[in-house]
């Protein structure tokens, strides 16, 4: 998988030549490519930003640079295969930009994101991801989702976001996703990212050394969904006077496996009773 990020801080993802995520660059399974925006600014402050139309507080990051940075690296686009993003897929710019404004740009990224618009465009451009607290809740759902991509473009915004009319451009050219990671307010993009390209990452095949565990890891699709992960234990089999529960050294498979899934049905009704709530809904 390929990943460039755009940001005035690349320096900020340098975590990512560490541990499992540094080792799969190490082993040609992840290309992670870094940018900086301000490459793409023209005067002698290499300005990324400026004030709100419309007053208010803070600064916007300014549509030039990020224009410019976007186009450079989706037309750097991997040997072999076509580049098509940029054809708009057989619609006038007119026709685009009125569809566009009927169904909104999260439509239109997921019509495509789809499939519905044709495999040319999607091979040859990457993903768009805008970490930003109003987007769409990350969850490990969409990890798995963009785990299965090939080239993943993350823009990293700074102040009060990026003026609107980036996102307005490149829903119409790329898929596009505006992502939060959680109801919290970060002061950029570049932890979001962090944290996303870490749970993209880690499910990419050959980068856990234990494939099932991915299975069995909270929130995964399948048996773990809206289910927490119960405690877990390693030797010794008793520590400052805590034992590790009998059924665990038993070496009964069954019944290992039922008490762990009591433990996650407890560990998720005392933590996430939200996530309770919707197994309960889906089981009656
Ligand atoms: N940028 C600032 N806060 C963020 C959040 N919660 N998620 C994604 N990007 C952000």
């Amino acid at each position: 998988m390929r990943i460039d990020i755009i940001s005035i801080f690349p320096e900020y993802f340098s975590p990512l030549d560490v541990s499992l995520i540094g080792k799969a660059r190490a082993r040609g399974i992840l290309d992670i490519r870094l940018h900086q925006l301000r490459d793409w600014t023209h005067d002698v402050h290499r300005t990324v930003d400026d004030t709100p139309y419309g007053g208010g507080p803070g600064m916007v990051m300014k549509p030039e640079p990020w224009g410019e940075a976007i186009d450079a690296v989706i037309a750097d686009v991997p040997e072999g295969v076509q580049n098509a993003q940029s054809a708009q897929h057989g619609q006038s710019a007119e026709d685009a930009q009125h569809a566009q404004d009927a169904e909104g740009a999260e439509g239109a990224a997921r019509r495509e994101s789809a499939g519905e618009d044709g495999a040319a465009g999607r091979a040859a451009a990457p993903r768009l991801i805008v970490p930003t607290p109003s987007g769409r809740l990350f969850t490990q759902e969409m990890a798995v989702e963009l785990a299965a991509e090939p080239w993943l473009l993350f823009a990293c915004g700074r102040y009060e976001g990026i003026d609107a009319r980036v996102m307005l451009e490149y829903g119409r050219r790329l898929r596009l996703d505006e992502v939060s990671i959680g109801d919290y307010v970060l002061a950029g993009g570049e932890v979001a990212a962090l944290v996303m390209i870490e749970a993209i990452g880690r499910l990419l095949p050959g980068v856990l050394g234990n494939a099932r565990s991915v299975a069995d890891d909270s929130f995964a699709p399948g048996a773990m969904r809206n289910l927490l992960e119960g405690p877990v234990y390693t030797k010794p089999p008793v520590w400052r006077g805590h034992a590790v529960p009998e059924i665990l050294l038993s070496g009964h498979h069954g019944k290992i496996a039922a008490w762990r899934h009591e433990q996650a049905v407890l560990r998720t009704a005392r933590n996430r009773p939200d996530l309770a709530a919707r197994n309960s809904a889906s089981t009656s």
